[in-house]
């Protein structure tokens, strides 16, 4: 007599059929993958269509102006260096007894901001240890040449400056008239636009 072996049954969940009966697994993963391909399909579709659409319309950053409009002339004293534009617009203003000059206040060395010391009567920028006077020559630490001055005017009774129009000391750009605002003309009543 043979020994019986034993009835194996088979275990529903490892069966590759859905449960309940449905179609055979062959159909379900050729539709999962057909479903696959058309979602690539239709992504790379769609990333093409934007980027043409980039492509069209570039986008467009807004400079920021380059003039900007300062105080009035009578609001500074003679030999008075301000420093009320210099976080917003990169400009100190300097009165002197004969006019105006706008200094960019950016180091000539490595870019750092320089700051007015009241009490030593400079321009210090304290990244390396650079010293302007304050008609922006330098004289200490590594700066390689004066601070640049900007073009200066005026419009409507206010001092206008145009931060992109920059003068030179040591190309002799310093003596152009648009780098210095004399006070006559600078003088309430006198005002050009
Ligand atoms: Fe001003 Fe170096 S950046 S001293």
């Amino acid at each position: 007599m043979s020994p019986r072996l034993p009835v194996v049954r088979p275990d529903p969940a490892a069966t590759s059929e859905p449960p309940g009966g449905g179609p055979p697994t062959l159909w379900t993963r050729r539709s999962a993958l057909n479903r696959l391909g058309w979602w690539l399909v239709s992504t790379s579709l769609g990333a093409s269509f934007v980027a043409s659409l980039s492509a069209l319309f570039p986008r467009v950053r807004p400079t920021p102006p380059t003039r900007v409009v300062l105080g009035r002339p009578d609001e500074l004293a003679v030999g008075e260096v301000s420093e009320r534009w210099k976080k917003s617009d990169r400009v100190i203003l300097v009165r002197t007894a004969e006019g105006f000059y706008a200094l960019r206040s950016v180091c000539t060395h490595l870019g750092c901001v320089p700051g007015w010391q009241a009490s030593e009567k400079k321009l210090k920028c304290f990244c390396h240890g650079s010293g302007f006077h304050a008609d922006g020559v330098n004289f200490e630490g590594p700066a390689p040449r004066p601070l640049e001055r900007l073009a200066i005017g005026l419009q409507g009774g206010r001092i206008l400056v145009d931060t992109a129009r920059r003068f030179r000391a040591e190309r002799g750009e310093w003596s152009q008239p648009a780098a210095f605002l004399p006070w006559p003309s600078a003088a309430p009543g006198k005002a050009r636009s």
